[in-house]
């Protein structure tokens, strides 16, 4: 596959890369993304009443059942091969990665350096003290569309997915990472997201701001093309294999 020069010749120079994520990342693993047309999430549900803390609160039982589907969904996939090129681009370079992706491919692939900006579908935690809840979820062998959500331990408040919905704020030390990452990096990869969710869709603009190369590596054309350096109309796991081969074999063993 041809890599686009420009980019081959940023990469090899950049001493500090960010990849910011979003769904179309995971997206060849076999997870639905949200907003593509055919089969997004929110094509089949609706965000505001599974994916918002006024959800939550209205009915917490079908907000479970959804996110413990959702759960064994992640678990039944694996990191397709651009988590894998991430990944080993992450041993030999500065490189961190930013997500909006609540599954856990990115470290299941093998990177370190790993910021969940909406949380992560795998970490629960009791809705009223907080506390952290390790106890795996199952979903019946029946497919359910309410399912009751364990007791806190310690309070006997609901547990809660780990994630961050909409009308909740992103938590304080992931953005503030995030924008550090953001603004530190010579090359920042924007794979996989429509770009139309803030405050994550802001960072692109932060780190051009800061010097970064911007580029975007997405089938579509989305609300951040214009601002990015260069678009390279691609998947994740066709582009990004072929990109890190090319940034390996110009550089010296
Ligand atoms: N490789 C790269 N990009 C892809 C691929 C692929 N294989 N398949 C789809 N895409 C692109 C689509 O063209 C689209 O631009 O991924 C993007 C997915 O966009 P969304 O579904 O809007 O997902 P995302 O941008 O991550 O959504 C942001 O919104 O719903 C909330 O919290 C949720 O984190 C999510 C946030």
């Amino acid at each position: 596959m041809e890599v686009p020069r420009a980019l081959v010749q940023v990469a090899q120079r950049a001493r500090r890369v960010v990849v910011l994520t979003g769904a179309g990342m995971s997206a060849e693993s076999g997870l639905s993304t949200f907003r593509d047309p055919e089969n997004g999430l929110w094509q089949r549900f609706s965000a505001q009443h599974l994916a918002s803390a006024a959800a939550w609160d209205e009915d917490p039982a079908l907000v479970w059942a959804w996110y413990v589907w959702r759960f064994e969904c992640v678990g039944e996939v694996q990191p397709n091969a651009g988590h894998d090129a991430i990944a080993r681009w992450s041993e030999r370079t500065d490189l961190a990665v930013v997500t909006q992706n609540v599954d856990n491919l990115h470290e299941r692939a093998g990177t370190r350096s790993v910021v969940h900006l909406h949380g992560s579908i795998s970490a629960f935690r009791c809705s009223a003290c907080e506390r952290p809840h390790a106890e795996t979820p199952v979903l019946p062998d029946e497919p359910v569309e309410r399912l009751a959500p364990p007791r806190c331990a310690t309070c006997a408040g609901l547990i809660r997915p780990g994630v961050v919905w909409f009308g909740e704020t992103l938590p304080d030390r992931a953005w503030v990472d995030a924008v550090a990452k953001v603004s530190e990096a010579d090359l920042v990869l924007v794979v996989g997201t429509s770009g139309i969710v803030y405050p994550a869709a802001g960072l692109p603009a932060i780190a051009r701001s800061e010097g970064a190369v911007v580029v975007e590596i997405n089938p579509q054309t989305t609300d951040i093309s214009d601002m990015a350096d260069l678009s390279w109309r691609e998947t994740a796991a066709r582009a990004l294999p072929a990109l890190v081969d090319a940034v390996h074999d110009g550089e010296c063993p």
